[in-house]
């Protein structure tokens, strides 16, 4: 860490979990974005530079050069090593570059479009059982399950599967299930065991799937590859990440978005009207809820971010929420919530080489929600207190009450 920080006592509380819970986070980063953009957080086991404006956020995630993923993303992981990176997102590259070429193919908007069907049918099946004028806990019912059952399919398995994918998933996540360290690593080996199965199937019998791809990536299916594969390890990294990070992201985007839509009444009518708005809801509504709170890089030389004087090896973590409620960027309304905002680069889903691969997955998942709630419902309202989770990472919503009418 570099002499003389723009140190401020309110930063620290960054870190604090009861301000995500209980607090108003978005005060604090307006706080920042004004006093003091790029400053210093003290912490036991590490502090770090929190960035906190759009253009900053932004160039910083673009050089993965001068700021690397691989000494960690998350603040928890400072001053941790790995023998080998646990997602793709700890690379740089060119392990990171060799990536996201094997990988991307899955993930290309043709594979994105036939998943449709499949897609509306389960938002279909989860929306149907709800009735107008009864108040119901839009995470538990749609939100959770929703997300996963698209993961199942991505994964080319049985839908009926989702609770475990659940367990396993909040298995992996540290802090977010009540299990035994035990029974947590049993768990995570019997998921490893699973999709190692699962891709096996698909390399001797290839279907139309995510898993497919990944499994034949390199082979003699023209993509490419050049004859270069996953190992096994490396397909069951990958296999493990996209059943993680495609299942709290979406389910908070979900939850979260129809939060702030059941607060504007005004907003669902005008989407009622007018359904060519919801791709740019869909946009507001990540800007919005922005379910990744901030990832960290590392900077691999002294530089200066904002004329602030960081040294090499500073932590400096980039904090999407706040970037995405920059005034210099989004104007006078940043702190508002308009469907039809437009132009709008927000970075809900990072920016730069490590942009997130199931973007468009994620988006077509928030647009048929929509679509099909807005088919069946006139009016959305809060039922009930919001119950936020007290994470600095994910912006996690745990009950929202709230009525169809
Ligand atoms: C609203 C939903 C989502 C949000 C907000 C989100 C957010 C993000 C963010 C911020 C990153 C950047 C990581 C970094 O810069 O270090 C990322 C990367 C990634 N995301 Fe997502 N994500 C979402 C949904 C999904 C889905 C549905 C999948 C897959 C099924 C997915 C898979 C990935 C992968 C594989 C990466 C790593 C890319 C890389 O390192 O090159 N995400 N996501």
């Amino acid at each position: 860490m570099t002499a003389e920080p723009a140190a401020t006592a309110d930063a620290g509380r960054l870190t604090d979990p009861s301000l995500y819970s209980g607090g108003d986070p978005f005060e604090l980063y307006a706080e920042l974005r004004r006093s003091a953009p790029v400053c210093w957080v003290d912490r036991e086991g590490g502090g770090f530079w929190a960035v906190t404006t759009h253009p900053e956020v932004s160039s910083i995630g673009a050089d993965p050069v001068g700021f690397c993923s691989s000494r960690g993303i998350l603040i928890d992981e400072i001053g941790t090593t790995y023998d080998a990176p646990p997602t793709m997102m700890h690379t740089d590259p060119p392990q990171h570059t060799r990536y996201r070429r094997l990988v991307q193919p899955g993930f290309k908007p043709s594979m994105v479009r036939l998943m449709e069907a499949g897609v509306t049918a389960k938002a279909r099946a989860l929306i149907d059982p709800i009735q107008a004028g009864v108040a119901l806990d839009v995470v538990q019912e749609l939100s959770v399950p929703f997300p996963l059952q698209v993961i199942c399919e991505l994964l080319g398995v049985d839908g009926s599967q989702w609770p475990r994918f659940f367990e396993w998933s909040e298995a992996v996540i540290p802090g977010e299930s009540e299990r035994s360290e035990e029974e947590r690593g049993l768990l995570q080996i019997e998921m490893w065991e699973y999709l190692i199965a699962v891709a096996e199937a698909r390399r001797s019998a290839p279907a139309d799937d995510l898993v497919s791809v990944l499994a034949n990536v390199g082979g003699d299916g023209g993509d490419g590859g050049g004859g270069d594969r996953l190992s096994e390890a490396e397909l069951a990294m990958f296999l493990i990440q996209l059943l993680v990070a495609g299942n709290e992201t979406t389910r908070n985007l979900i939850s979260g978005g129809l939060v702030a839509l059941s607060e504007r009444p005004d907003q669902w009518a005008a989407l009622r009207a007018d359904r060519t708005l919801i791709p740019s809801a869909v946009e507001e509504l990540l800007r919005w809820t922005t379910p990744v709170i901030s990832f960290m890089r590392t900077a691999t030389a002294p530089t200066t971010i904002r004329g602030q004087a960081v040294a090499e090896g500073d932590p400096v973590l980039l904090v999407y929420a706040s970037a995405n409620r920059d005034e210099a960027v989004f104007g006078d309304d940043a702190d508002q919530f308009r469907i039809d905002r437009h132009p709008n680069p927000h970075v809900a889903f990072g920016f730069g080489p490590h942009f997130c691969l199931g973007a468009a997955l994620a988006r077509l998942e928030a647009r048929v929600v929509l679509d099909q709630l807005l088919d069946r419902f006139e009016s959305l309202e809060p039922a009930g207190p919001v119950e936020r989770t007290a994470s600095p990472v994910i912006a996690g919503v745990r009950h929202a009450p709230l009525v169809f009418g």
